[in-house]
């Protein structure tokens, strides 16, 4: 556990709550002694990942899955372990040095882009910046917002960033690598002459920029970092290290196009806002999007480019069925020229009335067509009755279809004999992860394994009274719960299955875990339980003893077998009858 000692862990462990640190993924809902909430890990719909705060465990009563609170974050955030730790631990103010960070391997880029926007900040302030503060004083951008979103001015000269960053001993290679400079005949910066916006990753640093020309020059109106080791276009999105608090909070995010819109919105007080600027929304961004666990409002600009990226991006949007509006605006052009035109309440008012993703495709399919003529009539119809086939939902189907018939004179019957039956969507369905066919003694080892992983009384009871199982497999198990208790002097299912379960053994340590937990455990039931385990060793040693009468020709030997054999059935009699 490079650099790491497993009492740091531990120590991190027994101070993060499990029911916070998951709370600030999903939300959950108390209910008795557990916590429930929707399941991330896989298509669920219903409430069925129950959080134990007692037991530091989570469970997934329909994919299985299962864990403690650095697995989850593990699978959520999809890093490593190490960096799971130094998460929870950065959530609950205990910083640590893992010794490694993912950042690590790039420090020098992440470095470069910092100092750089530094100076572009510095600049904006300089004489050299006047002309481009009073653009953005213009455009109501003032101080205040220009401290937050770290806003800056990159200079005219062709390689100020160049030098800077030489002087400060960075290679070339990192210059140009970062996006921050290109290579023709000489080294020159990327950026001139712009009002430069940084942009950060979801953890919060920055790793690049989008300048935007500020007087009325014949270039590109925006310049954007190129795709860079740091600068993933695909995965990041404008503000959402400062959004992703507040749209949990509030339970919904909005996604406009520009970073002006983002910038604006944010701040007249609403803060829940990412921006894709300009490009399509990828898988990737959807995953981010789906880790906040909220309502997407999308709010594209109010032109033919922005109904287009509605539509495409509300197509990936709802089929990762992501719950989704649409807010088209009216009377400005993007979300920043409505707020400064309105206000601030009369957009949240807007997104109130954000329509759903099947309405705005409704009145998208309308749009420049004659629904006088019968042959648009005919198109709209067809095109309504082809997205009605996708869906699923009885109810919304009949009241289009009613709505389509009583607007249109047509017959009921007849659109609903155009909507070709579709198969249901199969949601994934995961069977139970059941231990197959288990013999009266499998299923006795199995409670009993079960049993040893909630308390360490029935690990040191069955090291006493047992200490074997006549079979391999639950042996295997029970030898690690032992050595676990041994090691770590407690026992906690989640923390077992995380540090001391090797991938084999994985799946029958859940499957035990499903099939038993829902007993109630039960000192008396535990002896019980290992009578019969005793029963079931003496039944196997009788066995062995009866094979080896058949072999033995000495009388004396014979009859001291029978003997022995006759003395292990009466002790087995004596204790069924106990
Ligand atoms: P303002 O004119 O400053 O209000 O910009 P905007 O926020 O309204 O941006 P717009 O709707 O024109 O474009 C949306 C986003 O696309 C911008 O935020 C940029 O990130 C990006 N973009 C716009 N124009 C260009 C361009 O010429 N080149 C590149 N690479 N990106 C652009
Ligand atoms: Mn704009």
């Amino acid at each position: 556990m490079a650099g790491l000692a497993n009492e740091e862990i531990n120590r991190i462990q027994s101070q993060a709550n499990i029911v916070e640190i998951i709370s600030s993924y999903i939300s959950l809902e108390k209910q008795g002694k557990n916590y429930f909430g929707v399941c991330p890990f896989h298509d669920d719909h219903n409430p069925s990942m129950s959080v134990s705060e007692e037991k530091g465990l989570f469970t997934c009563f329909v994919c299985h899955k299962t864990g403690n609170v650095f697995s989850f974050v593990q699978d959520f955030e999809n890093v490593s372990f190490i960096e799971a730790v130094r998460i929870v631990a950065s959530k609950i103010g205990i910083e640590i040095d893992t010794g490694y960070r993912e950042t690590d391997v790039y420090s020098k880029h992440y470095e470069a882009v910092e100092l750089t926007l530094k100076f572009y900040q510095n600049n904006l302030k300089s004489q050299e910046g006047l002309s481009a503060r009073e653009y953005l004083n213009k455009r109501g951008i003032n101080d205040e917002i220009i401290e937050e979103f770290n806003i800056g001015y990159a200079p005219t000269n062709y390689d100020t960033i160049c030098k800077l960053l030489t002087t400060k001993g960075f290679d070339e290679q990192i210059l140009v690598e970062t996006g921050l400079a290109n290579r023709g005949n000489t080294l020159y910066d990327l950026f001139r002459n712009r009002i430069t916006f940084p942009i950060h990753n979801p953890s919060g640093k920055p790793v690049g920029f989008s300048a935007r020309i500020y007087e009325d020059i014949n270039e590109a109106k925006y310049i954007n970092t190129k795709e860079t080791p740091i600068f993933k276009k695909g995965k990041i999105l404008f503000n959402y290290h400062r959004a992703q608090n507040e749209a949990r909070r509030l339970k919904y995010l909005i996604v406009v196009e520009g970073q002006m819109d983002a910038i604006r919105l944010y701040a007249s007080g609403i803060k829940n806002v990412v921006a894709t600027m300009g490009t399509a929304l990828t898988d990737d961004h959807i995953k981010l999007l789906k880790k906040l666990n909220v309502k997407i409002i999308l709010c594209m600009d109010n032109d033919t480019a922005g109904e287009k990226a509605t539509i495409q991006n509300g197509e990936a949007l709802s089929s990762a069925n992501v719950d989704l509006s649409i807010l088209r605006i009216t009377g400005a052009k993007d979300p920043d020229e409505y707020i400064l035109k309105h206000s601030k309440e009369e957009f949240e008012d807007a997104v109130k009335h954000a329509a759903t993703y099947f309405d705005f495709k409704l009145s998208y399919y309308k749009k420049d067509k004659n629904l006088n003529k019968v042959e648009d009539v005919s198109n709209y119809i067809n095109q309504v009755l082809a997205e009605l086939n996708k869906s699923n939902n009885q109810v919304l189907i009949d009241l289009t279809v009613n709505e389509l018939s009583q607007e249109y004179g047509v017959d009921k019957n007849v659109l609903l004999n155009q909507i070709i039956k579709v198969e249901p969507v199969k949601v994934n369905k995961i069977e139970p992860r059941k231990e197959k066919k288990l013999s009266k003694n499998q299923k006795l080892s199995s409670i009993l394994l079960y049993y040893m992983m909630n308390d360490t009384k029935y690990i040191r009871l069955y090291e006493q009274e047992l200490g074997f199982i006549p079979d391999e497999k639950y042996l295997d198990i029970a030898n690690d719960l032992l050595a676990f208790f041994l090691k770590y002097n407690y026992i906690n299912i989640a923390d077992f299955i995380t540090y001391e379960i090797s991938s084999d053994k994985y799946e029958q340590v859940l499957a035990i875990v499903d099939n038993n937990i829902r007993i109630e455990l039960n000192d008396a039931d535990y002896v019980g339980i290992i009578n019969k385990i005793k029963m079931w060793i003496d039944e196997n040693k009788i066995n062995e003893l009866k094979a080896k009468l058949k072999s033995i020709t000495d009388i004396n030997e014979k009859l001291k077998l029978m003997d022995e054999i006759a003395k292990m059935k009466k002790r087995m009699c004596q204790n069924e009858e106990s």
